[in-house]
């Protein structure tokens, strides 16, 4: 098969990825911080190192304030409640996955609302002034992606952080899309939550996802549990990161995120990005020269966008494209609308859903002159 939905998660994973899963699971997988033997403690120290080595390659600071969760959901959960109270207003984008607008329509009986502001395409300047107008007196956080994982439009997210410093706001970014693509600098971005999947370009196993906070005190936790630390207490610890992480630990999966997150390093984010960029552009080019074609985002240079596009043929149903796709060529791409309807809304295709193709840094040249050669002839 031809993958190309490294959006949703990226396959295959380096074989690092592989023999780490495979050695928790038959070697050392015992519970984490639960006993003094070795097993458990070989399972501790790995996970204390994927902390460090996220904390190296987002230069998150205090590698204490990586919390690993389930997936880029949970985390985005474990921010939007933790921190929000009744009467507090967010500002998100009109790009957001329902990972942030599902919890917030919850929340509204809560008393908590949100306004969406605008995202305009190759105009930041434009962007950050929708953001200003949207902020109010009660606004307590601005929530938005780093990245559209429809339509690969990037958000000028360090703008909006000063943005939001200048009102006494804070900002939580959802990097579902970014990490381990786009160069990350939690520290200087004036970020306050990074919230993203462990499985999609940080080449980890599913379920596992990875919460930072700046200043974690501000949250409450939403799950008490065990931690296997100051265990005499029923009270959750305040600590990091044992306020937030309760209940045995992922290990396979966060053994197998390690070795993502090595594998990402050593690339590095600028040449894994600058592989995808150059496939995206040659997608872009090759489908833009096709009249039946229809694209919805200009030429993705690479300071506004990131390597992911959608097109539709004529106005086909998305969803027929991409069974075709999978039937008759062995081709893996999404479709439909991508659990992010207001991004479809933007571009007036919450009826069709667009075709969604994503590169990884294992896909080649060959593979997308085949994904072209197969759009042309269902064409
Ligand atoms: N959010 C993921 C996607 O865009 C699953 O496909």
């Amino acid at each position: 098969m031809i993958y190309l939905d490294n959006a949703a998660t990226t396959f295959p994973k380096p074989q690092s990825v592989v023999r780490e899963v495979n050695a928790a699971l038959t070697r050392y997988g015992a519970n984490p911080g639960r006993a003094g033997h070795y097993m458990a403690m070989k399972a501790g120290k790995m996970i204390y190192n994927c902390r460090v080595k996220l904390s190296q390659l987002l230069n998150a600071g205090n590698e204490e304030n990586v919390v690993f969760t389930l997936n880029c959901t949970h985390s985005l959960n474990i921010v939007l409640k933790g921190l929000l109270k009744p009467g507090d207003h967010v500002v998100i984008s009109d790009l957001e996955h329902n990972s942030i607008t599902r919890p917030l329509k919850n929340m509204e009986r809560d008393g908590i609302t949100f306004t969406q502001a605008a995202v305009y395409e190759n105009d930041n300047d434009k962007t950050v002034q929708s953001f200003r107008e949207a902020i109010n007196g009660s606004t307590r956080l601005i929530a938005c992606t780093h990245a559209s994982n429809v339509w690969g439009l990037r958000l000028p997210v360090e703008r909006l952080a000063s943005l939001a410093h200048e009102y006494g706001v804070e900002i939580l970014v959802d990097a579902a899309q970014s990490a381990g693509v786009l160069p990350i600098d939690f520290e200087q971005s004036g970020i306050d939550y990074l919230c993203m999947p462990g499985h999609k370009g940080l080449y980890g196993p599913t379920g596992t996802g990875v919460m930072i906070a700046k200043n974690p005190e501000k949250l409450m936790p939403i799950m008490q549990g065990g931690t296997g630390s100051s265990s005499i207490s029923n009270e959750q610890p305040n600590f990091m990161p044992d306020k937030f992480e309760c209940g045995t630990a992922n290990v396979a999966g966060i053994a197998g995120l390690l070795r993502g997150v090595e594998f990402v390093s050593s690339k590095t984010p600028e040449k894994i990005f600058s592989h995808e960029m150059k496939l995206t552009k040659k997608l872009y080019n090759s489908l833009a020269s096709n009249k039946r074609i229809r694209l919805y985002t200009q030429y993705p240079n690479e300071k506004c966008y990131a390597p992911l596009l959608s097109f539709n043929i004529a106005d086909k149903d998305s969803e027929t494209v991409a069974r075709i796709l999978n039937s008759d060529y062995g081709i893996a791409v999404r479709s439909g609308l991508h659990c992010a309807p207001s991004a479809h809304i933007k571009m007036g295709t919450q009826e069709i859903g667009a075709v969604r193709v994503s590169p990884s840094v294992f896909t080649s040249e060959y593979d997308i002159q085949r994904f072209l050669n197969a759009v042309n002839k269902i064409r």
